[in-house]
């Protein structure tokens, strides 16, 4: 039996995260849940945003983790959403953040004449330390003196996995083998210094894929005019945090947007890329899909790929027939979507 911890967190996070948990239950896998209340509410009331023991119980109890999604209004500064997520990805060690860009119809992309085949490619986004890293401080808070660093923390070993796992991925499982690494060492030439380094050093590795290094910038500008020159992209945690809303936007929107936080062979957490969303939350409209797409990336992590295969398809032919939330130019409800991708599921049973 796998196990699988579920922490909707805020807003639609807890919305989406219902819906995606129903899709599970169709299934009907042999699967045990556990749910865990982790978010703002529980923060303002106990101000304890992850409970003592709290990772080491994921880590020894767990096969994978359902996120739905952090961030609350009532919470200065969010603290609690990176006390809950980010301690999660680094304390887990989950240095892969894998997020498809897929565009599963046409008319979801708002790139005249693209179709399907040519927004098809992964983000590896490094998720455990750059600009994340928690390295800093303010000095004279406040005052007119206020001086505010966040330092761009790189690890060869860091930048090497990332890469590995990307470049694996380019051999095995991209169609093409093409592999874009990208960074800013034109002006940071110390912490992008070393990605270009250890990228030139792992291409050697690697003859038979097509690897080439852009700046983010150049990167960000051809995802728009080139995307179909992608297979693989592979990058930085905050530079991978911003590609991957741009991957969203041409993909249909960050509605249906998957991701997959993962460690090979330990416990890794799946969450729609989007926010708590609050200006829609509490609405009944947000889009489930973004959820059960990392559903369906939990399930294949797990070893249960037929049903991943299944959601898949399953929420392919809801784009395909338009019963879909109105972020993608449907009426439907967020409880109506995933009627639709339980229809799908029970018709290919
Ligand atoms: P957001 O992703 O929550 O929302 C951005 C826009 O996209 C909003 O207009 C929203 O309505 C829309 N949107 C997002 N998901 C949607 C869905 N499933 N269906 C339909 N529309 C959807 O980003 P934000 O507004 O910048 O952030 C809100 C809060 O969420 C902040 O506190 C932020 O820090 C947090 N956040 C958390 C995560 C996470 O937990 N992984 C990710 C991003 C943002
Ligand atoms: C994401 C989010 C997070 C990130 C925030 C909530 C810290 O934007 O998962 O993409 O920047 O990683
Ligand atoms: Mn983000």
């Amino acid at each position: 039996m796998k196990r699988i911890a579920v922490i909707p967190g805020d807003g639609i996070g807890v919305e989406v995260t219902r819906e995606a948990l129903r899709v599970l239950a169709a299934l009907d896998l042999d699967v045990a849940t556990q749910h865990f209340d982790w978010g703002a509410d529980r923060f303002l009331a106990t101000g304890v945003a992850l409970p003592p023991g709290a990772i080491e119980d994921l880590a020894a109890n767990f096969d994978a983790i359902l996120f739905g999604a952090v961030g609350d209004p009532r919470v200065p500064g969010n603290v609690h959403a990176r006390d809950i997520l980010l301690a999660l990805r680094f304390r887990l060690d989950l240095y892969i953040n894998l997020r498809p860009v897929k565009l599963l119809d046409e008319k979801l992309t708002p790139l005249k004449g693209r179709a399907p085949a040519d927004v098809d490619f992964v983000v590896f986004r490094e998720n455990t330390e750059g600009l994340y890293a928690g390295v800093g401080g303010c000095f004279k808070q406040g005052t007119p003196d206020e001086v505010a660093i966040n330092e761009d923390l790189n690890t060869r070993k860091g930048v090497d996995r990332i890469l590995r796992a990307a470049f694996e991925w380019a051999l095995h499982r991209s169609k093409r083998r093409r592999l874009c690494m990208t960074d800013k060492a034109n002006a940071l030439e110390y912490a992008h210094g070393l990605w270009r380094r250890a990228f030139a050093a792992m291409q050697e590795q690697y003859p038979t894929v097509e690897a080439r290094a852009l700046y983010v910038d150049v990167c960000a500008m051809e995802m728009v005019r080139a995307p179909d020159a992608f297979d693989v992209i592979v990058t930085s945690n905050m530079f991978g945090d911003i590609l991957t809303d741009l991957g969203a936007a041409i993909a249909g929107g960050l509605g249906l947007a998957a991701s997959g936080n993962i460690h090979p062979g330990r416990v890794s957490l799946f969450e729609p890329v989007h926010g708590s969303a609050p200006d829609i939350a509490g609405k009944g409209v947000a889009n489930p899909l973004g959820s059960i797409l990392s559903l369906a990336m939990l399930l294949e992590h797990v070893g249960e790929v037929e049903a991943a295969r299944r959601v898949e398809a399953a929420v392919a032919r809801c784009v395909a027939e338009g019963r879909v939330t109105r972020d993608l130019g449907g009426s439907l409800s967020t409880v109506e979507c995933a009627d639709g991708v339980i229809d799908g599921l029970r018709a290919t049973s």
